[in-house]
């Protein structure tokens, strides 16, 4: 099957990252950011993150998580400890994870 997804396409032109415009702490514009789409009524999950980490096997692996909090520049989610994020938490846990903010047209990585 051949889909043409070219049309989909959006103006990713708006709010652009201007390097004058930047707070110093780079969580101050995560906050902003943040609260920017939090405001948005259509954002369903808007603490819905992508957290990517390095399997068992070596490969890296994304899925959904629940951002909680942020303390102390960490990112906080819930998870259990039968997952395979969970496996590798007590060993050496190196995560990265992503927010999409669609509707305000950002990607935020920490
Ligand atoms: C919207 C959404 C939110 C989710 N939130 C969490 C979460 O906060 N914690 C969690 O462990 N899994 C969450 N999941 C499930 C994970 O994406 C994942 O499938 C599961 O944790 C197993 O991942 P793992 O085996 O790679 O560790 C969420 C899934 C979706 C679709």
């Amino acid at each position: 099957m051949q889909r043409d997804l070219q049309n989909l396409r959006k103006n990713y032109s708006i709010g652009a990252l201007v390097e004058d415009n930047l707070p110093q702490d780079p969580y101050d514009l995560f906050e902003e950011w943040f609260n920017e789409a939090k405001s948005h009524m259509s954002v369903d999950e808007v603490n819905a993150m992508s957290l990517t980490t390095l399997g068992v096997d070596g490969y890296p692996k994304s899925r959904i998580v629940l951002l909680k909090e942020v303390e102390n520049g960490c990112f906080i989610f819930y998870s259990n400890y039968g997952s395979e994020k969970g496996e590798i938490y007590g060993t050496t846990f190196q995560g990265f994870n992503t927010f999409f903010l669609a509707c305000i047209r950002k990607t935020d990585h920490y």
